[in-house]
């Protein structure tokens, strides 16, 4: 609990100085954030190419003291696992490289084994993320068939945690003393595997169980100011809601900061792909409680919680942010043109911050990943002001989307 606070004193200190703004032009920000964030990928996927089947999770250290620290890797069953093959195929996309490819090929076949998991909802993450991207853009034609296979394979899996009588996909199996029937908002994320394999295996089960689980979260999870919960629990004979609470947040009433950016993408997500407008409405009143929240930084990276205690002095959460500026870029293509500009504007901000020495970490340091200060759960004590594989994959994520957008 000490080193908390002394780390919570700490960030305290850095959130209250904004960091300086680097206003040279944006392009030329991207230019040399991608530049950093493969020289960062290489060396972590170097250190991890002999560690058969492992993959890189965290890391515990100081930066500053070169390569001291100590690696959190994980094997593919951690919920994470596809994060890291899936940022080299956002550097591949962006570099071409074909180092870069080699890897983003090795590491995600280390994932496969995960198309078979059926015991928690994580297969879309993890597999959308490495073989979702990788059937898009690698160039080995051979390849496509498997990565297509693994695909609808673990769609297929995660398929079987839906109940017809509660209309979700149940997210997790622990704690059944507590939760009867756990939806977390996290699990939006894994519809975009449903659609994909809809389309691909023709499988309309798999569609109608995206939109249903949609629709009830869109009803259950939120509050009426469109701040969200992170976990519904439900009854599985009624299919009604029972518990709503804030497991990773601070408290059941209050607004988790990445389960709030889970959802902004979420929905967004959601409008690309059926058009439907109850979806784009959904994810700009997110974006409006979001953006508007008067605990939101003016750098935009938000703290841990949006009502964490401890405000002005808690902790950022730069995979929050990172996820909020991918989903806003996508927004924007899709609001009218005074909320697109608002949109870009925040994400721009957020792209700024984050590839300011504020949050990413000179090459070498920081265990070889990109960004620093993440919070992965912090009532649960785990992964406190760190890095993390999803606050890089969806930063590199940001700067394709961004990069994209601007044709450089
Ligand atoms: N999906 C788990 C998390 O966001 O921490």
């Amino acid at each position: 609990m000490k080193r908390l606070l002394t780390l919570g004193l700490l960030a305290a200190t850095l959130a209250g100085c904004q960091p300086k703004q680097n206003q040279e032009p944006i392009e030329q920000v991207i230019g040399t954030a991608f530049e950093n964030a493969q020289a960062q990928a290489l060396l972590l996927a170097k250190k991890y190419e002999p560690q058969e089947g492992r993959l890189p999770q965290s890391w515990r250290g100081t930066v500053g003291d070169g390569a001291a620290g100590e690696d959190v890797g994980s094997s593919s069953r951690w919920w994470c696992s596809g994060f890291f093959p899936g940022t080299l195929w956002y550097l591949y996309e962006n570099s071409g490289d074909a180092e870069v490819l080699r890897y983003a090929q090795m590491f995600t076949e280390r994932v496969e084994r995960e198309k078979y998991t059926t015991t928690n909802h994580d297969v879309g993450f993890m597999l959308m993320s490495s073989f979702g991207n990788g059937l898009r853009l690698t160039p080995v034609e051979a390849d496509k068939e498997h990565y297509r296979e693994v695909l609808s394979t673990g769609a297929r899996s995660l398929a079987t945690r839906f109940r017809p009588s509660v209309g979700l996909i149940r997210s997790w199996d622990h704690n059944r003393a507590v939760w009867q029937y756990p939806v977390i908002i996290d699990n939006m994320m894994n519809l975009e595997l449903m659609f994909w394999a809809a389309d691909y295996t023709g499988d309309e089960n798999l569609r109608t169980i995206a939109l249903s689980h949609a629709d009830s979260t869109l009803v259950n999870h939120f509050r009426e100011d469109y701040g969200s919960y992170h976990v519904v629990s439900y009854d599985t004979l009624t299919g009604n809601p029972l518990l709503k609470q804030t497991h990773q947040g601070y408290a059941d009433e209050s607004n988790w900061a990445r389960g709030q950016a889970w959802a902004l993408y979420g929905y967004t997500m959601m409008y690309r792909i059926t058009k439907q407008e109850r979806y784009l409405t959904q994810a700009q009143n997110v974006a409006r409680f979001v953006l508007g929240h008067k605990n939101m930084p003016a750098d935009y990276i938000p703290y841990w919680d949006f009502d964490a205690p401890e405000i002005p002095n808690a902790l950022r959460d730069a995979s929050a942010a990172a996820i909020m500026a991918s989903a806003l870029i996508e927004l924007a293509d899709y609001s009218q043109p005074s909320l697109a500009r608002e949109y870009m504007k925040v994400a721009e901000t957020q792209i700024r911050t984050l590839a300011s020495p504020a949050y990413t970490a000179p090459v070498g340091e920081n265990g070889d990943f990109i960004l620093m200060h993440s919070v992965g759960a912090f009532p649960l004590d785990s992964e406190i002001d760190v890095p993390l594989t999803y606050a890089d994959y969806y930063y590199v994520e940001a700067l394709t989307r961004l990069s994209r957008k601007l044709g450089s």
